[in-house]
């Protein structure tokens, strides 16, 4: 168990890639808690190895993999000192039950190469950070952060009961399983997914630390249930607002909508802050906590500190590929952004904040042919014939029909994996040379945020942190 003392800012994850570990590590680095995102490392991975690794510095941690053979082999497969720009990156499987001991060991070397990069050089706690409906990798995800010695799990989008129990296991060389969702199933039957230590070891596995577990919720009920029904300790909780970037959690009750089409929140979405602090477990307050002032009241709500995404988002440390982060940030110090709150275009079904701005590349982009090869945000379904398949409200529509998913649940959805990657400067190329297009998250404070730019539109890890401890 860590016994480090709580931080006061956390920088939020953002995936994928927007904070890898150069941004957990700039803020760790200054006795804050940087955190890493754990969403698609893998395939994040083979594509950095793809462009030829500049710099060195996953080659660096991979020589620390304590697996033997692992880092070899993946240098030998995915390595390339000489990909052209325009040329499609060589994609790896997409996840399923029953992923090979090899394709869970690259996902765990991918984590593993993340936190330690992020941990690299100085004392600081380092976090990681995993969606839980993205179910599949996210043992192997764990189990490498945990190799690499992180010190905070933080999970939201999704209710991660199940994960303090995991890290317990994993700390004491014991094999975890995850219990799998998948629609469908009849009720007599479960399905869940495993990973065991012992087979990827030869001999008995290292005992490891135990992280702390974060969980980030949005409501009283679900911070209630998780204290008392988790597998295991949670040792905190981020409580996030809908204001905040990425994914929201909908709003309770009757879904109803603005002229823009943006989903309304009421005061049934307040948390009872009073309520959380009476659990005596440590929270902190996230979405628009970015400022001296959010921070100051934070605290004497009781809370431990706040939780930072947008602010870190913009940094010159961040993932971001430096052309987006430049072009909003020029805008935004105008106060030319907007961030509309997206109901459809999350295949999750979570409402999504989409940053719109005057050099937005999407909507002058061509029309995407619609196609699933990242997979992340697949769903898990019963076949006819017994077996697990999967689908997204992104992929092809008629793929998706056929799979038995509602054509009306396609509308609107965009591929957030293959979008997301375009963000941080690994976008696919596709045959006919297209190039898979952008889009932007944020929460809705970076229309504020020529606040903390006071003319600058460029700034650094530090200049967020020395901003929030102004007051
Ligand atoms: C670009 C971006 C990506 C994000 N991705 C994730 C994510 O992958 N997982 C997650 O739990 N939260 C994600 N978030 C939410 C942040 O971790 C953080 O809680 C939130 O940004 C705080 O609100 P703020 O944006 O108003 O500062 C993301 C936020 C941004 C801005």
């Amino acid at each position: 168990m860590t016994t480090l003392a709580l931080p006061a800012i956390i920088q939020g994850g953002m995936g994928i890639g927007v904070s890898g570990w150069r941004l957990a590590r700039a803020v760790s680095s200054h006795g804050h808690l940087g955190v890493v995102s754990g969403t698609a490392l893998d395939s994040l991975f083979v594509r950095r190895l793809q462009d030829g690794d500049p710099g060195g510095d996953l080659r660096r941690a991979m020589r620390a993999f304590p697996l033997p053979g692992v880092a070899a082999d993946a240098l030998r497969r995915w390595f390339r000192a000489d990909r052209g720009t325009d040329e499609a990156y060589r994609m790896l499987p997409m996840y399923r039950k029953g992923a090979s001991l090899a394709r869970e060991r690259l996902t765990m070397l991918a984590s593993f190469v993340e936190v330690w990069l992020a941990r690299e050089g100085h004392a600081g706690a380092v976090g990681i950070n995993l969606l839980t409906k993205v179910q599949l990798p996210n043992l192997a995800t764990l189990y490498g952060a945990m190799l690499a010695g992180v010190d905070y799990v933080l999970m939201g989008a999704g209710i991660p009961r199940e994960i303090p129990g995991i890290l317990d296991a994993f700390a004491e060389r014991r094999a975890a399983s995850l219990r799998l969702d998948v629609e469908g199933l009849p009720a007599d039957r479960a399905e869940s997914v495993r990973l065991d230590p012992a087979e990827h070891w030869e001999g008995t596995p290292p005992a490891l630390r135990r992280p702390s577990f974060l969980a980030i919720i949005a409501s009283n009920s679900l911070a209630t249930m998780l204290s008392r029904k988790a597998s295991g300790k949670v040792d905190g909780f981020i409580i996030e607002g809908p204001t905040a970037g990425g994914h929201n959690a909908p709003p309770r009750g009757a879904p109803s909508y603005n002229e823009g089409g943006e989903p309304l929140y009421g005061t049934r979405d307040e948390v009872d802050l009073e309520a959380v602090a009476e659990l005596g477990i440590p929270f902190w307050l996230a979405g628009g906590a970015g400022s001296p002032e959010a921070l100051a009241s934070a605290l004497v709500a009781g809370a431990a500190g706040i939780q930072v995404g947008t602010l870190f988002a913009y940094a010159e440390e961040s993932g971001l590929a430096p052309e987006y982060r430049q072009s909003v940030l020029e805008h935004a110090a105008r106060g030319e952004v907007d961030v509309l709150t997206d109901p459809r275009a999350s295949p999750t079904g979570y409402p999504f904040k989409v940053v719109r701005w005057p050099a937005d590349p999407v909507p002058v982009a061509p029309p995407r042919t619609r196609v699933c090869d990242l997979g992340y945000l697949r769903t898990a379904y019963a076949r006819a014939d017994g077996r697990i398949g999967y689908r997204c409200a992104a992929e092809p529509v008629d793929a998706y029909v056929e799979k038995g998913g509602a054509a009306e649940d396609t509308e609107g959805r965009r591929c957030l994996c293959n979008a997301l990657m375009a963000n941080v400067g690994h976008a696919q190329v596709r045959d006919d040379g297209r190039v898979e297009p952008p889009l932007l998250t944020s929460g809705d404070d970076l229309a504020g945020i020529a606040r903390f730019l006071r003319g600058r539109t460029r700034y650094a890890a530090v200049d967020v942190l020395e901003y929030l401890t102004s007051g």
